[in-house]
């Protein structure tokens, strides 16, 4: 391990989990000693979060992922072991020992100081000559110069070596200029600038780490866009335009677009909590980032099919996130930019206090669909309708929107809050039945849902997680009983982690979470973390061991029975075959 062990002692001790986690997820009502909160790693609309401050590990039942605190935050930035460890040592306001990093965390610290110099570059062209075409391109879109400054608007010159050059300059290699996605290779000659003669976006994550770019051409042309690959930074999927700016905005909301041009032209007309989605249709990791930091998200996107298709699936996406969500009808206007630059920031703001929420846009949606002066269509309007608003989770909201359709179908109001009613218990009775149906598999019981992780033989495994958990609870019962090897595991992720429990103990180290961690792949951190959140009766914690000691004993000596008789009846078969 990189770290003195003291370090990582101190350092988990200083961060305590439910301070840390209260950074990400909100934390409600105890439960026994735990609290409770909507896992941040999955979509769930009841709390199946759980943090136990007396273990100072957590542990979701929805999703089962599990750690210490190292781990969270391991997998709630997206960090590796030891950037998760400077994340909270800062944070802790711990000075870092003296440590060789390791080569992945090396190269990704170089890659965004390339980045870094990379946008200073193409910052500093837009005020050279050469920039003079990208000066023009910016002021015929009314991007001014302090817009530009704050988001680092900058210009990759028109030439095939510029970028790489000044870059070459600052001690950075083709390889690692490629890796970046700043350069590629030619099919005959050397090396070429990726973006050139392109107005260049810098995509900054949270941090303010510039973790790539986005390059648009000036004028008509294609492609429009160039975006860099994906790299050991950039992951288009988990990031969002200009996040790094309205992460700070005082709004309350956030408004979601799909353009570069509309996050900077909003934000220059003052709306400084918009952000856009890289290109892609908003991806649940960009939703769950967006729901750190904000509960109300503002969709406007382009008023066009694709923009409306769009829409809709970010509002199935961000409902699933407990965050409020409403779309703005951007009327006369192809996008937000042209909008503003129409109308003014006022009648944006003006749109903006009127903006729907979702039920008013699905429900508007649905109604745009049938003709409901045909009786036909409007009983397919009614099926619908009520279909949607049975899905509400509020009673008095239910009432409302059935009131609301029944009068726009002309329909009796008490029929349509009936009807809902019945769609409503329809679709509890199907979950109900859903949730049972899993729970009574018996297998359920003791498998770590998982897929990687299923269990041959479930009652060893049984045994194998208790005997982890008793000496990870109680290491001090090693003692008592002569341990078995870690091959007597009949389930290879058990015996994994037990092996390294072993050695720990033999070797006097602790076995906490925490100094099992750099040892152990998230999956079996997460294993490890739900066996110990299994109850275990200390108290005669010597007979339980030796108890699970004696089962595993017995089931590998039943399965080598097995095995013994499968190759008999298999040498049977041979020899018969043999005869015949
Ligand atoms: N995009 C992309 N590749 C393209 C086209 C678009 O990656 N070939 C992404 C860009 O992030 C762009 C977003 O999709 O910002 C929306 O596309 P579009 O509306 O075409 O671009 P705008 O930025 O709105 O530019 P403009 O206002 O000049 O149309
Ligand atoms: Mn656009």
């Amino acid at each position: 391990m990189a770290f003195p062990e003291k370090f990582i002692t101190e350092l988990v001790e200083r961060s305590d989990i439910v301070d840390v986690v209260s950074g990400y997820v909100r934390l409600g009502k105890k439960s026994g000693s735990n609290m409770f909160g909507l896992c941040p790693f999955h979509s769930e609309k009841t709390p199946s979060f759980s943090v136990s401050p007396d273990k100072q590990i957590y542990h979701c039942f929805g999703c089962g992922k599990g750690g210490g605190v190292i781990n969270f935050i391991m997998e709630i930035e997206n960090l590796s072991f030891p950037e998760a460890v400077e994340f909270l040592a800062r944070r802790a306001g711990m000075p870092m020992p003296e440590q060789e990093n390791d080569a992945e965390s090396r190269k990704r610290a170089r890659m965004l100081a390339l980045n870094k110099d990379a946008a200073r570059f193409f910052y500093e062209q837009l005020s050279t000559p050469a920039g003079g075409a990208a000066r023009d391109y910016m002021a015929k879109r009314r991007i001014g110069v302090a817009t530009a400054k704050n988001f680092g608007i900058g210009f990759a010159p028109d030439s095939w070596d510029s970028l790489r050059s000044a870059m070459k300059a600052k001690g950075y290699n083709d390889f690692e200029m490629a890796d970046a996605g700043l350069v590629r290779r030619g099919k005959t000659s050397g090396f070429y600038d990726t973006f050139r003669n392109r107005l260049m976006f810098p995509v900054i994550d949270v941090r303010g780490n510039v973790i790539g770019f986005s390059g648009r051409i000036l004028g008509d042309g294609e492609p429009k866009y160039m975006n860099s690959p994906e790299t050991l930074v950039f992951n288009k999927s988990r990031n969002l335009f200009a996040l790094n700016l309205a992460k700070k905005s005082k709004s309350g909301y956030i408004i979601l677009s799909e353009g570069n041009i509309d996050v900077v032209s909003l934000h220059q007309a003052g709306f400084d909590s918009a952000v856009a989605s890289l290109g892609t249709s908003l991806t649940p990791e960009q939703a769950r980032l967006l729901s750190r930091y904000t509960n109300e998200v503002i969709i406007a996107y382009d008023n066009d099919g694709a923009g409306i298709k769009a829409a809709q699936r970010a509002i199935g996406i961000l409902e699933k996130l407990d965050v409020k969500v409403k779309v703005l009808r951007l009327s006369g206007a192809k996008d937000p930019d042209e909008f503003i630059k129409l109308k003014g920031p006022d009648a944006f703001r003006n749109l903006l206090s009127a903006s729907e929420n979702q039920v008013d846009y699905r429900l508007r949606r649905v109604t745009e669909q049938y003709d409901l002066t045909v009786d036909e269509q409007k009983v397919a309007f009614l099926k619908e309708a009520t279909d949607l608003v049975s899905e509400l989770p509020n009673s008095l909201e239910r009432q409302v929107y059935a009131i609301r359709v029944a009068n726009m179908a002309g329909v009796a109001q008490n029929a349509v809050i009936a009807e809902v009613d019945r769609r409503r218990k329809r679709r509890l009775r199907a979950a109900q039945r859903l949730v049972e149906r899993e729970q009574t598999r018996p297998e359920k019981l003791i498998q770590p849902g998982q897929r990687e992780l299923r269990y041959d033989d479930p009652a060893s495994a049984a045994a194998e997680e208790g005997l982890i958990r008793l000496l990870v609870m109680d290491p001090a019962l090693a003692k008592s009983a002569a341990l078995p090897p870690a091959e007597d595991f009949s389930a290879p992720a058990l015996g994994r982690i037990y092996r390294e429990v072993r050695t720990r103990l033999e070797r006097g180290d602790a076995v906490s979470i925490a100094a099992l961690g750099p040892a152990l792949s998230q999956e079996e951190m997460s294993l490890l973390v739900r066996i110990l959140d299994k109850p275990e009766i200390l108290s005669r914690g010597d007979l339980a061991l030796r108890d699970y000691i004696r089962k595993i004993q017995e089931r590998k000596d039943a399965r080598r029975q097995d095995t013994d008789l499968l190759a008999l009846q298999q040498k049977m078969k041979e020899t018969k075959g043999y005869r015949g």
